[in-house]
């Protein structure tokens, strides 16, 4: 049988002997999302895979995604064993906010309420109050200045734009962003939606300003695959990172999927939105990974047990 093939079945076998169970983002090459289906894992956005890693019953969690995911993983599960098919895979979101620049800027602004998306390291969670993912951040800003707090946020600054004009929050913006999603641009989009007149734009909230303001639906990756399988329209152009076609056309195979165009690119383009570091996962890699119990991801425990705390009442917020 293929190469493939043989990775899937090894893959599968050690799940089982090691009691081990995948955890998968939607940005995955298809091949990971489709293993982890099938042996009782999950693909998942970020809030969702954290939660589940906490609470499944497996030893081992294998964490496809990036480094921040696992190591949420492993803070929020500390007595599980997590290993990831890469260590390398970073975010742009997490590199552009480094502790040592973000530490002093909470300290000169301590009247405000750090709050920090979950695509940042550990130390920058273990600082915050809050953790949110794209799918809660607007709820939980809107709890905040319904309490009257003025708000800290990083490090993405077009979600933290957009969540300060839906909610009128007081803001303050860190100055970061996904080179993902900011290759989205309003003017191909434009074109593209001319091609296509009849289609929905779905926007994930990392996306420019211009992008998000042509949107039908903005959300999280797990919201616009809901947006995607419940409205009635049949054609889609969709602004995030592709990997979220494989679900997409899964739930909804009658419907089309067509990526938004990003920079320099034309209503024509068809590729690109690929995250590189979401890229880093392939099946190679999860084999050697489980088979070596190499990549394991730890955070250190005095560091875990800070950045616990935020991290708890994202979960509890969303419970
Ligand atoms: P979600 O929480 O929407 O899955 O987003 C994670 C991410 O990295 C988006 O680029
Ligand atoms: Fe980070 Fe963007 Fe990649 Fe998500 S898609 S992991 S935000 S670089």
């Amino acid at each position: 049988s293929s190469e493939r093939d043989q990775y899937r079945h090894a893959i599968k076998k050690l799940l089982k002997e090691k009691n081990a169970v995948l955890v998968a983002h939607y940005y995955t090459d298809p091949e990971l999302q489709s293993l982890a289906e099938e042996t009782g894992g999950i693909v998942a956005d970020s809030l969702e895979m954290a939660r589940f890693g906490r609470d499944c019953n497996a030893q081992v969690l294998v964490v496809a995604g990036v480094r921040f995911m696992g190591e949420t993983a492993s803070i929020l599960s500390p007595e599980k064993t997590v290993l990831m098919p890469t260590v390398e895979a970073t975010c742009s979101l997490d590199i552009a906010c480094p502790i040592e620049e973000f530490a002093p800027f909470c300290d000169q602004h301590s009247d405000r309420t750090v709050v920090v998306y979950a695509n940042t390291s550990a130390a920058v969670k273990a600082r915050a109050d809050w953790v949110v993912t794209s799918s809660i951040a607007l709820d939980v800003i809107e709890h905040l200045k319904a309490k009257g707090e003025k708000i800290l946020w990083a490090p993405d600054r077009h979600l933290g734009h957009y969540i300060q004009e839906k909610t009128g929050a007081d803001m303050l913006l860190w100055n970061a962003a996904c080179i993902v999603h900011e290759e989205f641009k309003a003017k191909g989009l434009f074109d593209m939606k001319t091609l296509y007149p009849d289609a929905k734009i779905l926007a994930h909230p990392e996306s420019p300003a211009s992008v998000l303001s042509m949107a039908d639906v903005i959300g999280s990756t797990s919201q616009l695959i809901k947006a995607a399988c419940d409205l009635p329209d049949q054609t889609f152009i969709v602004a995030t990172d592709q990997g979220i076609f494989y679900k997409m056309q899964q739930l909804a195979p009658e419907k089309t999927f067509i990526i938004a165009p990003t920079a320099g690119k034309d209503a024509t383009c068809r590729s690109c939105a690929s995250c590189p570091w979401m890229g880093m996962n392939s099946l190679q890699a999860m084999y050697e990974s489980l088979r070596d119990g190499s990549n394991e991801v730890r955070v250190e425990a005095e560091l875990a047990k800070k950045a616990m705390i935020p991290l708890q009442r994202m979960l509890d917020f969303s419970a």
